[in-house]
């Protein structure tokens, strides 16, 4: 079955092509046969974090070139012959919000032909409501012209998913599932969520765990902005922090506070160590040391807060599985501490990573649900399918 992924849910425009056979299990395989993807970070730079109108906007504009471009490195890219007679809704409505994906949409419609393609899997939510419309809407007008059904997929679980199935790189020929054990934790820590899920079946998902004010890539996108350093945070402030552990830098008396790291909750807060990093840096100018000191002691903090807790809740529901997932889990730290808890586990724990090139937001993730749920025809319908920012897993 091939599946083209579509992502519009923060600030990265993605659109791929992948091909998957078997279910859930040994019998699974993919394999990317396209991918394109735009990030709008620097675009965003200026403003400390994500604007929405600018998101919308920019994911309207990048569209259709990446789609061209995903389906011509698929050899999907084929001249039109047929001209195209659309179903009940006709495209201006569908994107008569968006104009000027409309105006590249009919030039790419009478330009080429439809493509070998099964169905379209778009994210429909959590995320910036502007944003996912975008999406929603290409997806809805793709679905118009082809003739193809559309899967609406949750970004959250397209971060759990990439995990289970990502080999170390995308370039890798073919993929299959990796080897692990129901039931799993996953540790999903991006820009916008910070939670443990359990799951205890492929496809079912309970939250027993969530920060309570900012999420984790929040924090370090607002510790860096505090340390004056660029969006999107994480690298930079990461960067910062493993220079002053290579220098083996003195940290004196440079103490953070590890927030509800002892309460039995498994939730999580961020804000009072985010404010913690304000007082240091207020009102004096911070030499260069020690705003890397600051950093390591900040992601020495992050680390041991989120590794503490899943290793407590792993225990709490007897899983033997960790998955990371989100922006965050880029971070290379925050994976090399969870390996190293996950191996002083008593059972043999075992941590699942996203290949660190789709550990950020990417359409593979989303295309790779959405076989999921074509294969259990759970297809969406194009005439109610609506975005949800709020959306939750499970
Ligand atoms: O999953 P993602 O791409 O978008 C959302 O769905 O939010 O996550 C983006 C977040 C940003 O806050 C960014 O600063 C953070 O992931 N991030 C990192 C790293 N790479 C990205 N945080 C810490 N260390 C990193 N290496
Ligand atoms: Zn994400």
């Amino acid at each position: 079955m091939r599946i083209l992924g579509i992502e519009t849910s923060c600030d990265e425009t993605a659109v791929c092509l992948i091909e998957a056979r078997g279910e859930f299990g040994p019998s699974f395989e993919w394999k990317v046969l396209g991918n394109a993807l735009i990030s709008q970070a620097k675009l965003h730079a200026e403003f400390g974090g994500v604007f929405p109108n600018l998101a919308k906007r920019e994911h309207a504009k990048n569209l259709v070139p990446l789609l061209t471009h995903a389906l011509s490195e698929a050899n999907e890219l084929r001249k039109s012959s047929t001209s195209y007679k659309l179903r009940a809704t006709s495209l201006d409505e569908l994107l008569s919000r968006e104009p000027e994906l409309l105006a590249q949409l009919k030039v790419f419609t009478t330009k080429y032909g439809r493509p070998s393609i099964d169905a379209i899997a778009v994210t429909y939510g959590p995320g910036l409501e502007p944003a996912l419309w975008v999406g929603i809407n290409f997806a809805k007008a793709l679905s118009a012209v082809w003739n193809i059904p559309i899967i609406a997929v949750n970004h959250m679980e397209g971060h759990i998913i990439i995990s289970m199935v990502g080999n170390e790189s995308i370039k890798s020929q073919v993929s299959s599932i990796k080897e692990f054990e129901y039931p799993l934790l996953a540790l999903l820590i991006s820009g916008g969520h910070t939670e443990l899920v359990l799951s205890k079946e492929f496809g079912r998902y309970e939250v027993v765990g969530q920060t309570r004010d900012d999420a984790v890539g929040e924090a370090f996108d607002k510790v860096a902005r505090l340390l004056g350093l660029g969006y999107p945070g994480g690298p930079e402030v990461s960067r910062l922090a493993a220079e002053s552990r290579r220098q083996g830098l003195p940290l004196h008396t440079l103490t953070l506070p590890r927030p509800m790291l002892h309460e039995d909750s498994f939730d999580f807060s961020f804000s009072g160590l985010k404010t913690a990093v304000r007082r240091l840096v207020e009102d004096k100018q911070v030499p260069d040391e020690d705003r890397m000191g600051i950093a390591r002691e900040f992601e020495d903090a992050v680390a041991d807060v989120l590794v503490t807790k899943t290793m407590r809740a792993l225990e709490e529901y007897g899983a033997n599985t960790v998955v990371v997932g989100g922006g965050v889990s880029a971070n290379e730290y925050i994976r090399k501490q969870l390996g190293a808890a996950c191996q002083l586990q008593a059972t043999s724990c075992k941590l699942l990573v996203p290949p660190p090139e789709l550990a950020t937001d990417n359409a593979i993730m989303i295309a790779l649900v959405g076989y999921f749920r074509a294969l259990k025809n759970e297809f969406a319908d194009s005439e109610t399918l609506a975005a949800n920012g709020n959306l939750k897993l499970g």
